[in-house]
């Protein structure tokens, strides 16, 4: 059988919302994936009911039962190499990978972050944006590589912040932007 598309893998620890745009896009064949799974590190993030949901395969693993880092990915990796994924794409995936991981799948890894990038890095980069005062903000897609939010860029847009926003206001326009622009990363780099 040919393939039709790539195998994604989806990394995420909390809500789930670009998770859930992604699978839409999939599922409309806006991005051409065959087979996506999600990885999840909280089992009881709202990320694996929308999952369940959409009935995509769960891989669910916990840092707390490994003792090291390493095991904890090896474990990880294990699943990748078994549903044999071309590409990852960390959407609020609260963890670092390792350097070692990271070589693995060089230039493979994929992350969303919600700032202009190298602006606003970090957790809560809305807040930081809205509380600097900044007249723009908005959202870039990046390559991983071993800092925190850095890599070559793929995509970015820009928000304008207008004086009326508050942090709710702002993070609504901001998500939507994100739930357009990560399906849109990833047919770029295809
Ligand atoms: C998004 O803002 C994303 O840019 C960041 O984490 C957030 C995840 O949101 N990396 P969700 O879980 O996809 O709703």
């Amino acid at each position: 059988m040919s393939k039709t598309g790539i195998n994604l893998a989806i990394f995420a620890s909390g809500n789930g919302s670009n998770f859930a745009a992604l699978i839409r896009a999939v599922r409309q064949r806006k991005v051409k994936a065959s087979f996506v799974i999600l990885v999840c590190d909280q089992p009881e993030a709202f990320v694996v009911e929308r999952a369940k949901k959409a009935k995509v395969v769960v891989i669910l693993v916990k840092r707390e039962d490994f003792a090291r880092r390493e095991d904890f990915e090896a474990a990880i990796i294990q699943r990748l190499k078994y549903y044999k994924i071309d590409l990852i794409a960390l959407a609020g995936f609260m963890r670092m990978l390792s350097p070692g991981f990271v070589k693995l799948y060089r230039n493979r890894i994929i992350n969303i972050h919600p700032s202009l990038l190298p602006a606003f890095k970090g957790a809560h980069a809305i807040r930081d944006a809205l509380a600097a005062k900044v007249d723009f903000t908005g959202v870039s897609v990046h390559f991983v590589d071993n800092q925190m939010d850095h890599g070559a860029l793929i995509l970015q847009k820009k928000i304008k912040i207008i004086s009326t926003d508050t942090l709710d206001s702002l993070e609504k326009r901001i998500h939507a932007l994100e739930h357009k622009l990560y399906p849109e990363a990833i047919n770029k780099i295809l």
